[in-house]
């Protein structure tokens, strides 16, 4: 391997993965003890996607997302990260109004959040200048074309991108422009395997799939989704490898019922006085239940 395991992710460790042909790893991470497990597993990016919108904080879509709440997570996965590169999401309307303000947002996420770079959405002429922006102001810009979520109003739904000449073209055109435009690495989501191969074959930099296919250079999912956390629709490119709502539902049943039966806490789960001291609790009682009778103030806290 170019590089030993205990030593942080880089861009040019990720380029040197696409050369050998070796696999990428990412995974999303919103919080400190997922992150902390993800990075001892020894993935490579973890991604604070602003799915955080919809897996962890109940939004309908990632639209009202905001830059404090990406923020504050990307904090979280930094503090717990020792290997990992750390990618913060740009939320939706942090870098649309001029490419000043999307410097000043991406910049948060390296200076306050502890990231390691930033991810956004689109290849359009304008999102390409923000991204020269960006990289102009030293910050590392991962892109995403394909299906991007934060673009559900305009496209009509979470649907597959490049299926026809004139999408397929501009999904192309966009990961080649992204890469033009100094990024260095680009998502592909919801995009038929053959045209994510094509753009793979044809890009220097590293491709991320997400509903891409194998052919790309590393594969990214929502770690909610793939440990069986999120319930309701997934889409068919989400391989489940847990069912930790059943365990986390299992457990908390029996909490409950142990509880309500008197079963839990046992003795282990207990503190107890000395033996010289057991008559100290009975002592309290009398003395506080005296003080009240004769009406005394008790000491404030
Ligand atoms: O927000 C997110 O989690 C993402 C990934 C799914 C790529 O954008």
């Amino acid at each position: 391997m170019p590089q030993p395991a205990s030593e942080k992710v880089t861009v040019c460790y990720l380029q040197e993965l696409k050369k050998q042909k070796k696999k990428i790893t990412v995974l999303t991470a919103y919080d400190y003890p997922t992150a902390r497990i993800l990075d001892e597993c020894g993935l490579d990016i973890l991604l604070v996607g602003d799915s955080l919108g919809m897996v962890v904080l109940g939004y309908e879509n990632t639209l009202p997302v905001t830059m404090e709440e990406m923020i504050h997570h990307t904090k979280a996965v930094a503090r717990a990260r020792k290997r990992a590169m750390v990618i913060g999401d740009m939320p939706y309307l942090s870098f649309h109004l001029s490419p000043a303000e999307a410097v000043r947002n991406a910049a948060r996420f390296l200076k306050e959040a502890g990231a390691d770079g930033i991810k956004l959405e689109g290849a359009s002429r304008q999102r390409l200048q923000i991204v020269e922006a960006l990289v102009e102001a030293e910050i590392p810009v991962m892109g995403h074309v394909g299906l991007t979520p934060q673009s559900v109003r305009k496209i009509g739904g979470f649907k597959v991108q490049g299926t026809d000449e004139e999408q397929a073209e501009a999904v192309f055109r966009g990961a080649l422009e992204l890469e033009k435009a100094g990024a260095f690495a680009v998502v592909l989501e919801s995009v038929p395997q053959e045209l994510a191969k094509e753009i793979t074959a044809t890009l220097k930099i590293p491709t991320i799939g997400i509903g891409a296919g194998p052919d790309c250079d590393g594969q990214v999912l929502v770690v909610n989704d793939m440990l069986g956390l999120t319930s309701g629709y997934l889409p068919r490119f989400v391989k489940k490898y847990a069912e930790l709502e059943q365990q986390i539902s299992q457990a908390v049943g029996q909490y409950l019922m142990e509880v309500r039966e008197g079963i839990y806490p046992e003795d282990q789960h207990c503190y107890h006085l000395k033996p010289e001291k057991v008559e100290l609790a009975k002592k309290v009682k009398e003395k506080v239940l005296k003080e009240k009778r004769e009406g005394k103030k008790q000491p404030r806290r």
